[in-house]
């Protein structure tokens, strides 16, 4: 049996699979544009485990509906090689099966077994990260960093890991610590676009916004050798922090030269834009309604395909914008059908919190700010567990501000504003939220 470049046993006696095994694996972890060559390797080696488990990875991430079968595919192709495999391509397994199932709970444990038996597997923190922005990466947070604690001793000179444990601390309000591990991993790969990510996550919490628009212009020159997901979602923290500094003209730059319409089908660029366009709305700027129709009509190809209610609700609130009734009703019929076979945890989430938001989302887009209030006022203390990080939940969070101040409770926003600052100054997007 071979091992891999983690120096960890694989099943496979072809060195060709492991050099696409080892390939993949750092491709995903530096978040490198070519992780899609293990479809090849997957494809012209149906008897190869490893290469099935990571195709199915590479789709898993798309939380996309069109790629459902193909990923039902290598999963079946998996399991028919299990009974000859080691233990590890067998737990990965199972973890496919529960991520598939959009069981993030069952996956996680998975992935807890597998880091406690192989603590160098750097590789299945990275896939067990999504598992924690499925279930609210804030939220979850606790637990995430647990997870990179634990790992820390054996894996702290790996530039991934420390960009993974940098993030970790970062979702539990350790900033100082975060930006420090995130600045330890830039040191030892200055391209490390994940650790610039947690940099800019800091900032931003902190409303140190000049020293982020500042660090994350610096970085973007290497964005471009890059997977396009990250592109999108680091401009779009870039973008971020020069809307909370209110300068839109800027900010629209950003959006326009490295977000909006670019990859228009791809998930990720879809919630990055929506989520772009609903602050800009609340900040009281106009969004063009042919913005809204063109990102509408690439929404609407995904709008049935339910897997966290975090993508649901910005679905929603793009196309209640672009006035797509019949897709929204559609989609509604969809989330319910979908609840019904969705894990019990997972569902507990939908029912407490997911219905509610997608609800709000609606309602705020038709601007029935009272509506929006009487839906979230109730579930404010868990709208983290719809999924997403902390700065990506914020956008709920700034919606339940910017309807209190709309419908004259200044005193309940101000105050609401303060439980999410801390310690920090108001940025000048926060108060222009609060005005009417
Ligand atoms: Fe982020």
């Amino acid at each position: 049996m071979l091992k891999d470049y983690q120096g960890i046993p694989v099943t496979t006696n072809n060195t060709d699979i492991l050099d696409s095994i080892n390939f993949f694996i750092k491709e995903l972890l530096r978040v490198g544009p070519d992780a899609d060559k293990i479809l090849a390797a997957a494809d012209n080696n149906p008897n190869e485990i490893m290469p099935q488990l990571l195709a199915a990875i590479f789709y898993l991430y798309a939380q996309a509906g069109e790629f459902d079968n193909l990923i039902k595919t290598y999963l079946a192709q998996a399991k028919n090689l299990l009974r000859q495999s080691g233990e590890r391509e067998k737990l990965y397994y199972a973890a496919l099966r529960a991520w598939y199932r959009n069981d993030y709970h069952g996956a996680i444990k998975h992935f807890e077994t597998i880091t406690q038996l192989w603590p160098q597997d750097v590789f299945a923190i990275k896939v067990a990260e999504f598992m924690f922005y499925a279930l609210g990466q804030g939220y979850t947070g606790k637990a995430y960093l647990k997870f990179t604690e634990r790992m820390y001793s054996v894996n702290q000179h790996d530039p991934y890991f420390l960009a993974m444990h940098s993030f970790a601390l970062e979702l539990n309000g350790e900033y100082g610590l975060a930006e420090q591990e995130a600045q330890k991993a830039i040191s030892l790969d200055s391209e490390n676009v994940w650790a610039h990510h947690t940099i800019a996550h800091v900032y931003t919490k902190q409303g140190r916004l000049a020293k982020g628009i500042n660090a994350l212009t610096n970085y973007s020159e290497c964005w471009q050798r890059h997977a396009r997901p990250i592109q999108s979602h680091n401009y779009w923290h870039l973008a971020l922090l020069h809307l909370e500094a209110m300068d839109i003209q800027a900010a629209w730059q950003v959006v326009k030269d490295h977000i909006l319409l670019i990859t228009p089908d791809m998930v990720l660029e879809q919630y990055d834009t929506i989520s772009f366009l609903w602050r800009l709305e609340m900040a009281g700027h106009v969004v063009e309604q042919t913005i809204w129709q063109d990102v509408a009509k690439h929404v609407a190809l995904h709008a049935n395909d339910v897997y966290i209610p975090f993508l649901t609700a910005h679905y929603a609130y793009a196309l209640q914008r672009a006035n797509q009734t019949d897709v929204i009703q559609a989609m509604q019929a969809k989330v319910a059908e979908s609840m019904a076979q969705t894990p019990v945890q997972q569902r507990a989430i939908w029912e407490k919190a997911g219905l509610p938001l997608i609800a709000a989302s609606l309602a705020q887009a038709k601007g029935d700010h009272k509506r929006v209030v009487e839906l979230l006022t109730p579930i404010m203390q868990c709208v983290g567990s719809v999924g997403g990080s902390d700065a990506q939940t914020d956008l709920f969070r700034y919606a339940y501000v910017h309807s209190l101040a709309q419908t004259k409770q200044q005193v309940a926003a101000q105050n609401y504003l303060q439980t999410m600052l801390k310690l920090y100054p108001a940025t000048p997007l926060q108060n222009a939220l609060l005005r009417i």
